[in-house]
């Protein structure tokens, strides 16, 4: 049995803290004081409601920023519990309940909540052997990404195609992207966005626009907790209402997810699963969020960040890259370096593209495979227009069955590949490989020194 030393111990707690205030919404994070409470914000009438379309051409980050009302989000915000708070099930929602009680059954028991919210796991004593596959917990170049647990799909790390950069933004949708979603157009250039549940309804009309632009959307929780923290009932809330967020806003149902820090084990792999969503880590890190001045490395670090990532094409795999649409500086250096990104990569794409997710939503919109895409085939088809795109209190309901799936997948222990492979197939697309991704993916955090418990920080 080994121990956290104190002395790492300490360094994670010091790391941690200096996270969350780059990016840790119900925390003390920089950006809270930007956000509001949406009861108050939907008492402030704007002259007329904006739409996605309007809002979309605003070019000053402070007016994309100012707070307008949607009524239908007003509407809807009751069934949800608070944004930017730890989520629950609120007591009366016995839809999201019945579904939890559904998948309780297939998650595996003696997996205790690790340290808390924040990501102070000072008191956590957990064994060497790494018996839950914590991705937390590796150091760089032995991150688990394959369950201990038998019938849970591995974590998706790698874009399996020859120099390719896999393009992955999380934290958004931001208030001021317009800027950034205007360059990708202009660019041709569509991306895999995280969006966090309590952005999409702090600002709906932004998470609209990256849908209606063509990107491919995925969840990255409902108020960015580590998720290891928290309870069976929190790990569900925080995905559920995530993803009912995105159907209600937008009217998609996600499959996927990426889980905030990085931070997943197998119990927290069993509740995505139960809840139709893969989980998708990453194998190159930009570290972007730590750019001065919302964090505290200088620009230039955060460009030989990326320059080291550039300089490593392979001509066998490829990389899903973190970056972030956190903050305008985040986005400006994504803009900035894209020319050699894809001077360097024979193919920048999204993760529909590089996995040929050709269904990634329970709604008729198909995405091009990769041979299409690459070939410039980029578009999406049947995304709702700008004018068509509605918000209501939509009936969410997990893909593949969620609470089913789960139950099949507890019921017949398979090889995780095995299981990555029929959902994958389940979801209309072919499998993957990505399984076989440990010994792959983990070289590439060589370069970052992105190792929590050894007291660097690591951000998704
Ligand atoms: C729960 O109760 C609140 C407050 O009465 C209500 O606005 C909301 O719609 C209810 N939620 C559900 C799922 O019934
Ligand atoms: C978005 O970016 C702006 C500009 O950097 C920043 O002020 C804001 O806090 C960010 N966050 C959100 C949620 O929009
Ligand atoms: C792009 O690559 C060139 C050649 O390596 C380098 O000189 C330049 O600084 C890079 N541009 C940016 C914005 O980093
Ligand atoms: C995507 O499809 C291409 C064939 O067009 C194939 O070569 C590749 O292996 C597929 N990728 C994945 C991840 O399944
Ligand atoms: C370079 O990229 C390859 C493939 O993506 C990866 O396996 C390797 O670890 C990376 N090396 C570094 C130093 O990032």
């Amino acid at each position: 049995m080994h121990f956290f030393t104190a002395a790492s111990t300490a360094a994670a707690v010091v790391t941690f803290a200096s996270s969350a205030i780059a990016c840790g919404p119900g925390q003390s994070g920089h950006d809270l004081p930007n956000r509001r409470n949406l009861g108050m914000m939907h008492k402030k009438r704007a002259a007329s409601t904006p739409t996605e379309e309007s809002e979309g051409q605003i070019k000053s980050a402070k007016g994309q920023c100012t707070y307008y009302n949607v009524p239908e989000v007003a509407a809807i915000i009751p069934n949800y519990p608070t944004i930017w708070q730890t989520a629950t099930i609120p007591s009366n929602d016995t839809t999201a309940q019945n579904l939890f009680n559904t998948i309780k059954k297939s998650i595996p028991s003696g997996i205790s909540p690790k340290g808390t919210r924040a990501g102070d796991f000072t008191s956590v004593h957990y064994d060497s052997s790494d018996p839950d596959c914590w991705w937390t917990f590796g150091e760089a170049g032995q991150k688990c990404d394959v369950p201990k647990h038998d019938g849970l799909p591995a974590d998706i790390t790698i874009c399996d195609e020859p120099s390719t950069w896999g393009l992955t933004f999380d934290d958004g949708p931001n208030c001021s992207h317009n800027a950034f979603y205007d360059y990708l157009l202009e660019k041709k250039q569509k991306a895999t966005m995280f969006y966090i549940g309590s952005n999409v309804l702090d600002w709906p009309l932004q998470a609209q626009r990256g849908l209606v632009d063509g990107h491919h959307i995925c969840s990255h929780t409902f108020s960015h907790p580590y998720m290891t923290a928290l309870t069976d009932d929190q790990v569900f809330a925080e995905l559920y209402y995530s993803s009912k967020a995105i159907k209600d806003v937008m009217g998609i149902t996600v499959d996927c997810w990426r889980p905030p820090y990085g931070d997943i084990d197998d119990r927290v792999r069993a509740i995505a699963t139960g809840l139709g969503l893969k989980s998708i880590l990453w194998s190159a890190d930009t570290t972007d969020w730590q750019v001065e001045p919302e964090g505290n490395k200088p620009r230039s670090a955060i460009e030989n960040n990326y320059a080291t990532i550039i300089a490593n094409v392979s001509k066998t795999i490829g990389n899903i890259v973190l970056t972030h649409e956190i903050n305008g500086d985040t986005m400006d250096i994504a803009m900035e370096q894209y020319p050699n990104i894809s001077k360097a990569f024979n193919n920048v794409v999204p993760l529909t593209a590089c996995m040929n997710w050709t269904n990634p939503y329970a709604e008729d919109i198909t995405y091009p495979v990769f041979k299409d895409y690459v070939k410039g085939n980029i578009e999406p088809s049947g995304v709702p227009s700008p004018s068509a795109i509605s918000i209501s209190n939509a009936a969410y309901s997990p893909m593949n069955g969620g609470g089913s799936s789960a139950v099949e997948a507890a019921g017949s222990p398979t090889s995780a590949s095995e299981s990555n492979a029929a959902q994958a197939a389940s979801s209309g697309s072919s499998s993957s490989g990505s399984s076989g991704a440990a010994g792959l993916a983990v070289p590439a955090f060589a370069f970052i020194g992105a190792v929590v418990m050894g007291g660097a920080a690591v951000l998704a």
